[in-house]
Parts: structure tokens; C-alpha cells; sequence
């Protein structure tokens, strides 16, 4: 796996001006509900076959609008907006909410606000008929009469608790015991000083199609399929068992270290030799008294957010193999009354950034939608195999040495996160504001993210010097956010534990401490797996790691194999220590 890259978007949030657009601009009318109140919409499209941009203004014919103003519009079709600027734009359903932003809230009387948004759309692309503008129709005029009635509120869509698909906990880590791959115990205990950390859950990744039935001699992972190791967990008497659902069509699109055994076009194969099998093995009522937890596809929705500037990214986009696959898996593994679905939502450095952060989590959202319920999904995974540190303890995206925002350090780039933590909680926020059942949790995985050792800073810094401030005080040593494989410095991070923080179901380890993330130089193998140069520890770089050297260890094998020296390298760093 590749967890990774953003496209490196700098600076400020979306508030790009856009081109106005050719198209139909239709003015709409309809009665409205209040004295002091009153708008105009202009609404227009530049279309295209599957998708659109549409430009909106809005002109305040009413009272002046201070503190906050929220246009209101349903589609009649499937149209599904993925990115606005310019306002906040998010849509529930058919219906859209476009509030406006932090740094223009107010609307004069005959003030005008314009905004834009893109989206997705099959079959007929019909206008929006009505619009409302703080619950208040837009007609085109004030009525001198105006009706007794109250103004609509408008459908903002206050996200409520639902029911869960099945009878499930809310916190499926919640008092139960983690499954212990006795696979991954054998190696870790193989390594001196293993044992201090072989009874911790590991997820079991299924990795491969052979995988489900057990891949015995295949160079990585182990030999175990999907019912052996379910078998184990209930003699271990454990509460759950933690699995990676890991093989989508064109998988790892930007990297080439876990591409796998699916070709682009492959997703029937995924639906009935892959998701098919496993949800069947799933369903089995002997399982039904344990948690079955699911980790959904890493990787595969962020990169076709970020990265389909790379061609693969870009088929997967286009041919809708991600969407469609990861919706597939949550459906049919959703449908077990025991098993929990996390999906994969990669990590601060990577769509910490408000350019990715809010067209993530819509994506989340169609993905899910897709499923049919959007209650397939119990929550959300972060950091999954990579190395972004859980809380930076000396600084915060608020810190300000020598009064500049850390934000402007070469280091932060701009993100509005500087550690997982802060990010999961606030990107939980988000996915629930985008239409996710309120009962949500987040995962993030804290198996090499510790960062101890004798390279850990012990407090801040001093230097007034941003980038100074930055680079002495920050406990993440690597060398670019960006960099993703077989990190040298890296540390065991928080052990596994059940609800450590608001919002947060666990801390986890899903890629197991020792494995490898890639290759340093190309390894013939079977599997798929591709060499990617991040894993080169003489790479310079490229534009997704700021052209920066790629930090990883020497002498490392294929993704998923065992990695000797990095295991001991993550045990002597650990944080806490062992
Ligand atoms: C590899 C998988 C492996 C997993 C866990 C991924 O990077 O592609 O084959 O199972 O890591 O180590």
C-alpha cells in the first residue's frame, strides 16, 4: 500500500474566482414568506455528458443579512455536487445548502453573492425550480402582502442518530478482546525483544483473492484464509477480529509498491471472486457472536480526489471501479448483523488541505451511497500504514513563533492539521455535516507512529524563525510529510486501545509493525506488486513529497513481507516506550 501523497495543493482555501460560464441563466420566482425578506436567484450550467458546473448569485432583495446566509435548492435528479467554492456547498440527498464563507457573511440590501460548484449527473440535468434563501423563497421581489405563514426552515438536514444496519454496538472495540494473528505473532516473536509486543491485534489483510482460501507459499503474508483465522479467533475467545479488505481494481493507482492482481477493468471479478466468497464466510452464523471489522480499501477514494493526474487514478475515476467496488464491499459485508465497515480516509498530510478535505469526504458519501445506506458505513479509518504522528505535543496549527502562523512553515505547507488526532475528530465533524449518520466513529492507526527514540524533540523550540520553530519542536521526524515507505526513525506508536478520545472507536494497528510498505529496489514476485521509487532511500523525490528524498530504509522487501531490521528499528522508537 501506498499511504500517501497529496497533490500539493498550496495556500489558501477555494476561493478561487471562477469564469462565468455559457449556458441558460434562468431567473426563479416563487411566492415568498416574509415582510423584510426577499431574493433573486441567477442559476446557470456549463454542461457536459456525465457532469456539470453550475454558477449561482444570489441577490439580497430583503433587510440586510448579517452573521450568516444559506441558499437552499433541491435537485430533481441525480446530481451530485462534488467541490463549490466560493461558498460552502453540501448537499444531503437532493438537497443542497450553500452557506456563505467565514470571510463574507453578510449581504447588503440589492448585495449580490456569487458562487460555484462541479458535479456529477446521469440522464437529465433539469435547473432547480425553487430556491430560499434563509428559509425565504426567492421570487424576485418583496411582497407588499406578505402570507401569515412561518418561512420554511431551511433543509439543512440535521444529521440524527439512526439505527444501525443489523443489531450492532455503537463501539465495536468497546470491552472485547482484540483477535491476535498468530501469524504475525510468530515473526514478531522470532525477533529479539518480540514478545514485549506480540500479544497486541493485528488486522489480517486480505490482500489478494487467494488470500480468502489461504496463500500458502506466496512471499508475503501467511498462509491462513479467512475462515482459519476466524476459527482462531473464536478459540482465542476473542470479542473481534480486524480485517483489511485490500483489492480493488487498478489498486494503489499512484504508486506502483502495492499495485495488485485486479486490472482496471476488473471490478465484476472483485464483486464475485472476491467480495462474493468473503461475505459469505462472513455470514456464517458460527461468527455471528464475534465483531467482524472491516477496514475498507485504503487508499482508493483520496486518490481520486488527489491524484488523477496519474493515469490510473484517472481510469479509476472515470470507469467508476473505486466508487462502485467499495460500494459493492460495504453492501454486501455491511448486511451482517456482526460486521463493521471502516473506510479508509487516508490522513492529515493528506487531505488536511480545505481543497481535499471537503471533496473527500463527499466522495466518502457517493461511495457509501452506492451501498444503498450510508449506515453500511460504522466509521472511518486514518493513518492506515503510515507514519503521521497522533498529537504533536509542542505545537498546534495555532501556534505562531515570532507571530507567523506555523501554517506558513515549509513543514505544515498550508494544511490545517499538523497531527492525526486533531484531523480524525475534525474530519468526523465533516463527514457527519455531509450526510453520515451521527453515530460515526474513527479508527486511526497508531502502529508506526510513535516517534520516540533518541531523535524525539523534549519540548518546544525557542527559535522565533518559523521553519526552525517547526523542524526542532516537531516529533514526526520524516523527512517530508509526503513520504510514506518503510520510514528510518519511525516508532511503535499508542498501543491498541478502545475509545481513547472524542469521537475516536480505537487506536489500532492494521498494518502489522514489521511488514514492509515496498521494495527498495524491483523484486520479481507474483503478486502484482510494482517497485516504487519512494521506497528507494536514494530517491530525490517527486511532486508529492516536495521533491524531497524518501527517507525510507535500505534493503527492503516487497510490500506485506517481513522486514527484520525496520521491526527492530520500530521497537528500539517506540512512543510510549516498550
Ligand atoms: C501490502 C499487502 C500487505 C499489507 C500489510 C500492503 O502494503 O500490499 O500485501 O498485506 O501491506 O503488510
Amino acid at each position: 500500500m501506498s499511504p500517501r501523497p497529496h497533490t500539493m495543493v498550496r495556500g489558501l482555501t477555494a476561493a478561487a474566482a471562477i469564469t462565468l460560464l455559457t449556458g441558460a441563466g434562468i431567473a426563479v420566482a416563487a411566492q415568498q414568506a416574509s415582510a423584510a425578506a426577499g431574493c433573486q436567484v441567477t442559476y446557470s450550467v456549463n454542461q457536459w455528458s456525465t457532469g456539470f458546473t453550475g454558477n449561482v448569485t444570489v441577490t439580497n432583495l430583503g433587510d440586510p443579512i448579517t452573521g450568516g446566509w444559506n441558499l437552499t435548492w433541491a435537485f430533481a435528479g441525480n446530481q451530485r455536487i462534488t467541490q463549490g467554492w466560493s461558498a460552502t456547498v453540501t448537499q444531503t440527498g437532493q438537497q443542497v445548502n450553500a452557506a456563505s464563507p467565514t470571510w463574507a457573511n453578510s449581504l447588503a440590501t440589492n448585495a449580490t453573492a456569487n458562487f460555484g460548484f462541479n458535479a456529477d449527473y446521469s440522464g437529465t440535468n433539469a435547473a432547480p425550480t425553487t430556491f430560499s434563501l434563509n428559509g425565504t423563497a426567492c421570487t424576485g421581489s418583496v411582497p407588499t402582502n406578505p402570507p401569515t405563514t412561518t418561512p420554511t426552515t431551511p433543509p439543512t438536514t440535521p444529521p440524527t442518530s439512526q439505527p444501525p444496519v443489523g443489531n450492532k454496538v455503537d463501539n465495536p472495540y468497546a470491552g472485547a478482546r482484540g483477535y491476535v494473528n498468530p501469524e504475525w505473532k510468530a515473526k514478531a516473536d522470532a525477533e529479539p525483544g518480540g514478545s514485549r509486543v506480540s500479544n497486541n491485534p493485528t488486522a489480517v489483510w486480505l490482500d489478494r483473492i487467494a488470500a480468502i482460501e489461504g496463500t500458502s507459499g506466496s512471499s508475503s503474508n501467511g498462509a491462513m484464509g479467512l475462515a482459519d483465522h476466524l476459527d482462531a479467533a473464536l478459540a482465542q475467545g476473542a470479542g473481534y477480529i480486524q480485517l483489511v479488505i485490500y483489492n480493488l481494481p487498478g489498486r494503489d493507482c499512484s504508486a506502483l509498491a502495492s499495485n495488485g492482481e485486479l486490472g482496471v477493468n476488473d471490478l465484476p471479478r472483485y464483486k464475485s471472486e472476491y467480495i462474493d466468497p468473503i461475505a459469505a464466510i462472513q455470514a456464517n452464523p458460527k461468527y455471528a457472536g464475534l465483531r467482524i471489522i472491516n477496514v475498507i480499501e485504503i487508499d482508493s477514494l483520496p486518490n481520486l480526489i488527489t491524484n488523477t493526474n496519474v493515469a490510473t487514478c484517472a481510469t479509476m475515476k472515470s470507469n467508476g471501479g473505486y466508487v462502485q467496488g467499495v460500494g459493492y464491499a460495504l453492501n454486501k459485508l455491511g448486511a451482517i448483523g456482526n460486521v463493521y465497515n471502516y473506510v479508509d480516509a487516508a490522513h492529515h498530510g493528506w487531505i488536511g488541505w480545505d481543497t481535499n478535505f471537503g471533496p473527500t469526504a463527499d466522495i466518502m458519501l457517493q461511495a457509501a451511497q452506492a451501498s444503498g445506506n450510508v449506515r453500511n458505513v460504522h466509521g472511518f479509518i486514518t493513518n492506515t500504514a503510515n507514519y503521521s504522528a497522533l498529537t504533536e505535543p509542542f505545537f498546534t496549527i495555532n501556534s505562531a513563533p515570532g507571530g507567523t502562523s506555523v501554517r506558513q512553515s515549509k513543514w505544515v505547507d498550508w494544511n490545517f492539521y499538523v497531527d492525526e488526532l486533531s484531523f480524525a475528530q475534525a474530519f468526523r465533524t465533516k463527514l457527519v455535516s455531509v450526510g453520515f449518520d451521527s453515530g460515526i466513529g474513527m479508527l486511526i492507526d497508531t502502529s508506526r507512529n510513535g516517534w520516540g527514540g533518541a531523535n524525539r524533540p523534549a519540548g518546544a523550540s525557542t527559535s522565533t524563525n518559523v521553519d526552525t520553530f517547526v523542524n526542532q519542536s516537531r516529533i514526526d521526524r520524516r523527512i517530508h510529510a509526503g513520504n510514506w515507505c518503510n520510514q528510518s526513525g519511525a516508532g511503535l506508536g499508542e498501543r491498541p486501545k478502545a475509545a481513547p478520545a472524542s469521537g475516536i472507536d480505537a487506536y489500532v494497528w492494521v498494518k502489522p509493525p514489521g511488514e514492509s510498505d515496498g521494495s527498495s529496489s524491483l523484486i520479481p514476485n507474483n503478486e502484482g506488486k510494482g517497485f516504487d521509487r519512494m521506497c528507494d532511500p536514494t530517491y530525490t523525490g517527486n511532486e508529492r513529497n516536495g521533491n524531497s528524498m524518501s527517507g525510507s530504509l535500505p534493503n527492503a522487501p516487497i510490500s506485506g513481507a517481513w522486514f527484520s531490521a525496520q521491526f527492530r528499528e520500530l521497537m528500539a522508537n517506540a512512543y510510549p516506550a516498550l
